[in-house]
């Protein structure tokens, strides 16, 4: 990194799609990215200046479709997510200096200047290909939208990339009885002019070599890209960018070319700049100015899907813009955030919402120190156990950290009036501590949060090993008779572990801000910034009273989190199976009836019902599952040869004993589904609403099993 006078940081985000609020990797991406923008902030010199900038991400077909499903323009759309925004970025601290979208003024008007400036630059060509077209919605299909028969199993209902069933991936027209799940209808292939942006041209991919040379980027992300560009001698892998999409898209009209828009990739990083461009304008201030000084550095966290477009589209794009844009000179790639080993799933209720979180009043503080506890520099997948996250946080922050005031205080408070001692700040522990400062900004300077924390909590037992060994309650028995001697040690022990407390907090300040920011009110200080390593608590100096710093977490308080999670997850399932229905029912050509309408449900036909095959089961055994929190594996007789085997997501609701015996509806058709803990044969039905709980159906006895059920 390299470091001109005054800085200047622009640092970023991803930006998220506004069609949805955020969930946990968002929030993972902005506690890493803030806790490194925090620790920059501790040592900025007073010309230096920093931007943390967001904005949401809100063009695109998926949220033009989700818009029009909701009965809400795009716009609307965006400013009803939008509105969701401030909860959770304030709930977990994440600090900010201006959020914005990409459907600005400013966002139009750069995207429009860079895309003048490339083919001005002769980067920009234009080619007719052809697409499925939907004739029924007027518009081109993206592959997602189209389904149709595998054509190498010959699954049905697979999308336009990839088979689900099988995996083999093709081409959307390779797909048989191919049909648009926007109409239902068949697509057909129609031609279309689209632009490009030539990134094969030579002076891209000399420009690429180029750029990531120095060790710039993590080496997993700078091998990735040497792949795409080709080892030397080698054929680059790297193609032309389609960066059009044709009317209607809610996106930014391309100058010049009526019914053309720019995709959303294109204009989406843009965002980041048009971000930057309003915060700066408060302050009188302009982007070129900004962008132009020598001491700038742009940085941008990303996740690891979204390399391609932030290591060659960007950079490029920025290059071949020319000045004042200037080349980042970081992408911080991290990895994703799984559960209990598993792939983060809406459907299968797996993972935890940032916003249930914090309105179950979890201390968004628990979560910014265990995700700092595991994030590393590296592209790795980060896991969110809640066993380990209770265990952290309670016996690290609470036990070693917060642990130190709270066994200082009291005698210092008793015997002392508040006051420190004359002389602790030369004495072996803090000193020590005080030494290895330049160790631990190193480290969260190289986001390097996990040992920057196993440090630190190594320098908190060493703290209580101190305090344990000197065992001041033996001298505060009889204070009264003390000599000024023992007095002296008493005082200088109680000294020396606030002092402790005072380095261990700055180390943290970084990660927990509000918590250091009651530390500091508690030390009686000013906001300390990391040169206040080297500023000890002077002698004498007054603290205030010490009041409890943080709650450990009770385990119970995860389990209510998970279960409420599960709850609006099934209930986010049957909307979703809703929506799914109601695509499936206009299929076939039927109308919505105005009665179905008014009423909120959609109708199926008899014969759509009829595709269920619901049966009668009897559970014969059921039994936890190893390693998963919510699931049951149950074998169900459905009067088959076989029992069934079922993974269930009832364990919050029923022991396993107390299932065996019942009888249950069980949807017999649905096609096996592979877990990682064994394969689903079917699927038990029960009931749970807003109100939490779940609850298994039952049928009358007397019902037998493999009785159809009508
Ligand atoms: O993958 C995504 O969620 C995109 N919305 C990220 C965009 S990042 C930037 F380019 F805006
Ligand atoms: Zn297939």
């Amino acid at each position: 990194m390299s470091q001109i006078s005054p800085r200047k940081l622009f640092i970023t985000t991803a930006l998220p799609y506004a069609n949805g609020v955020f969930h946990i990797g968002h929030i993972m991406e902005y506690i890493q990215a803030d806790i490194w923008v925090r620790h920059q902030r501790m040592q900025l010199g007073e010309d230096d200046r920093l931007y943390f900038v967001g904005a949401d991400d809100v063009h695109g077909a998926p949220i033009m479709l989700k818009a029009e499903a909701e009965g809400l323009t795009p716009q609307e759309l965006v400013v009803k997510i939008a509105a969701t925004r401030p909860k959770c970025l304030n709930g977990f601290h994440i600090s900010f200096d201006h959020w914005h979208s990409t459907d600005s003024p400013e966002n139009v008007a750069l995207s429009r200047d860079i895309y003048q400036r490339l083919k001005k630059g002769g980067l920009i060509s234009n080619k007719t290909i052809e697409q499925f077209f939907d004739p029924v919605k007027n518009m081109f299909l993206p592959d997602r939208y189209i389904k149709g028969e595998c054509p190498r199993c010959h699954a049905p209902d697979q999308y336009g990339d990839a088979c689900e069933h099988c995996g083999a991936v093709y081409n959307a027209t390779e797909l048989i009885s191919p049909y648009s799940t926007l109409s239902s209808a068949a697509p057909i292939l129609k031609q279309s002019e689209h632009y490009f942006f030539r990134l094969s041209d030579p002076r891209c991919l000399e420009f690429l070599r180029d750029w990531i040379k120095g060790g710039r980027l993590q080496s997993e992300v700078e091998n990735k890209i040497r792949e795409w560009l080709g080892k030397d001698g080698e054929e680059s892998k790297i193609v032309d960018w389609d960066i059009s999409r044709d009317a209607p898209y809610f996106g930014i009209e391309i100058p010049d070319a009526p019914g053309k828009y720019f995709y959303v990739w294109l204009d989406a990083p843009i965002g980041y700049l048009a971000s930057l461009k309003a915060r700066l304008m408060q302050e009188g201030l302009t982007l070129e100015d900004f962008l132009s000084d020598p001491g700038i550095e742009q940085y941008h966290f990303i996740g690891k899907d979204i390399v391609y477009f932030h290591t060659l589209f960007w950079p490029a794009m920025l290059k071949f813009s020319g000045a004042p844009y200037h080349v980042p000179d970081n992408v911080f790639v991290h990895g994703f955030i799984t559960f209990s080993g598993e792939k983060m799933s809406k459907s299968r209720g797996t993972g935890i919402s940032p916003e249930l979180y914090l309105d179950l009043g979890l201390n968004p503080e628990w979560l910014r120190y265990y995700l700092a506890a595991k994030l590393n520099d590296r592209v790795e997948d980060l896991d969110f156990n809640p066993d380990d996250f209770v265990a952290r946080v309670n016996s690290d922050l609470i036990g070693k950290y917060v642990n130190i005031a709270s066994r200082a205080a009291p005698f210092l408070k008793k015997h002392f009036d508040n006051k420190l001692g004359q002389d602790f700040a030369g004495l072996p522990v803090v000193r020590e501590i005080r030494e290895e400062a330049q160790t631990i900004i190193g480290l969260i300077n190289k986001r390097q949060f996990s040992q920057a924390v196993r440090g630190i909590m190594e320098f908190a037992d060493q703290v209580n090993a101190y305090w344990d060994q000197q065992a001041p309650w033996v001298l505060a028995k009889r204070f009264d008779v003390l000599s000024e001697a023992e007095r002296t040690l008493l005082h200088n022990t109680c000294s020396v572990a606030l002092e402790a407390f005072r380095l261990l907090s700055l180390y943290l300040k970084p990660i927990l801000p509000r918590l250091v920011t009651d530390a500091e009110r508690f030390l009686n200080i000013a906001p300390m910034c990391w040169r206040d390593a080297q500023a000890p608590l002077a002698a004498g100096h007054v603290i205030n009273e010490y009041q409890h710093l943080m709650k450990r977490i009770d385990p119970k308080q995860i389990d209510q989190l998970l279960e409420a999670q599960q709850a609006t997850m099934e209930q986010a399932g049957g909307e979703a199976k809703e929506k799914t229905e109601k695509q499936n029912s206009s299929r076939g050509g039927e109308k919505k009836t105005a009665e179905a309408k008014t009423a909120g449900v959609t109708t199926i036909s008899a014969d759509d019902f009829a595709k269920i095959d619901l049966r009668v089961g009897r559970i014969i055994h059921a039994e936890a599952v190893e390693g998963a929190d919510k699931l049951l594996k149950i074998m169900v007789d459905l009067g088959e040869e076989k029992p069934r085997t079922v993974f269930a997501g009832i364990k919050s609701a029923y022991r396993p004993e107390q299932l065996i015996g019942r009888l249950t509806p069980v949807v017999a058709n649905l096609a096996p589904r592979k877990m990682k803990f064994g394969v689903s044969e079917g699927m038990v039905l029960a009931a749970s609403g807003s109100e939490l709980g779940i609850y298994l159906l039952q049928p009358d006895s007397g019902a037998q099993p493999g009785m159809k059920i009508k």
